[in-house]
């Protein structure tokens, strides 16, 4: 029976409550299509900041090298600025284990309503995929003069050619292997180096994917297609900063940030990739029992399909979809009145009756 050693990470606030669900889940998973995980959890979060100075220990990505995979909550808590945490932990494990690829799935799922008016379930199905590497989320720059008049702040954008060319090349695949088409997300009347150079490898790489329909939006009309016409999306395409932001808006249509899985994939295999829900630690809500599982459970499917189980990750997306679509039973974000260990309870019991064509479906 494969096993997965899989590090764990819950992080701060919510995420230690989402977590401990999605992992029972998985392990029913587990048991029913025949393998197992190796968790091993580790404490690195704000606290361990509190305690130690450092999100983790010095040669956490040493220990985190030896796992399979990596299952995230989130970090990030009030007492810690979040440019600390951030930088502490996700973005060196994004950066080190090459984990280029964000991948982020908006779908209305069955029994949810959206913000927006007359979408059926399933009229929103798409996945934004988010350099996850590079872009404007860098280390490049400075401050000067600080606590002056003339104070001032410099913050660079960086793209290689080789890291746009891989997460094209990605996304290119991706839609060719689903609704064959491509949107990317640009702002080159504005930004006059980088998104340039971002469009003209976009257009170089096309002409390899002819059966991949292409189209490119400035991100601002981008943003407000996501709200009019969600559904002529099939994969989007986005640098780090426009990605993050438009999942956020992503997240908001399919009715919860609570829901939103991400996957941060390195997609040759050599290195482990990390599954988290899109949503952070939600301090508002943390200690009250009310938070959503459902964005952790789903990136648990994500990890599945990423570790080859794609039979168990489609039955525990069926479970997602029935539970939501028949029972009512749902977490105060999605409108009900149900606790994390309720809604946990719901996606178990769910889970076991299943029968064996419901989860093809
Ligand atoms: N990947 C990550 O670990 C990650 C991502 C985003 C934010 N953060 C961090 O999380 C902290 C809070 O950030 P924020 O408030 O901007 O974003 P957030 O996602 O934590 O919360 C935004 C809003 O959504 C609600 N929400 C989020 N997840 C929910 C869930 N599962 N169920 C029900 N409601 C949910 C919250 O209650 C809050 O009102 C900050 O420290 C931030 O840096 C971490």
């Amino acid at each position: 029976m494969p096993s997965h050693r899989i590090a764990v990470i819950p992080g701060d606030g919510i995420g230690t409550e989402v977590v401990p669900p999605a992992q029972r889940l998985l392990d029913a998973a587990g048991e029913r299509y025949g393998f197992s995980f190796e968790w091993t959890e580790l404490d690195w979060s704000c606290e361990y900041y509190a305690r130690t100075g450092r999100m983790m220990p010095a040669d956490g990505l040493e220990t985190l090298r030896e796992f399979d995979q990596i299952f995230l909550g989130a970090v990030g808590y009030p007492g810690v600025p979040d440019h600390v945490s951030l930088w502490g932990l996700l973005i060196p494990i994004r950066r080190t284990f090459r984990q280029y690829v964000n991948l982020r799935p908006v779908t209305l799922l069955p029994g949810i309503d959206s913000p927006l008016r007359d979408v059926p379930a399933g009229g929103i199905d798409f996945l934004v995929v988010r350099e996850n590497n590079e872009g404007e989320y860098s280390e490049v720059g400075g401050r000067l003069y600080r606590g002056t008049d003339q104070e001032l702040a410099v913050q660079e954008t960086l793209f290689t050619r080789a890291g746009v060319e891989r997460v094209m090349r990605y996304s290119f695949g991706l839609a060719a292997s689903r609704g064959g088409r491509l949107a990317s997300a640009t702002k080159s009347n504005g930004i006059i180096h980088t998104m340039p150079f971002w469009d003209e490898i976009f257009r170089e790489l096309a002409p390899e994917y002819a059966e991949v329909e292409t189209s490119e939006y400035h991100i601002d009309a981008l943003a407000g297609l996501f709200v009019l016409d969600p559904g002529r999306f099939d994969v989007v395409v986005a640098s780090n900063l426009f990605g993050d932001i438009l999942t956020d808006l992503g997240a908001a249509i399919i009715g919860s940030i609570g829901i939103a899985p991400s996957a941060n994939l390195n997609p040759e295999r050599d290195h482990p990739s990390m599954f988290e829900p899109v949503h952070g630690s939600a301090p508002d809500i943390a200690g009250t029992g009310r938070a959503n599982p459902l964005g952790q459970v789903w990136a648990g499917a994500m990890m599945l399909e990423h570790l080859g189980h794609t039979d168990a990750a489609r039955a525990v997306l069926t479970t997602m979809g029935k539970v939501l679509g028949e029972t009512g039973v749902r977490t105060p974000d999605l409108g009900g009145t149900a606790s994390t260990a309720e809604v946990e309870q719901e996606l178990l019991r769910v889970f076991a009756t299943l029968e064996d064509q419901e989860e093809r479906a």
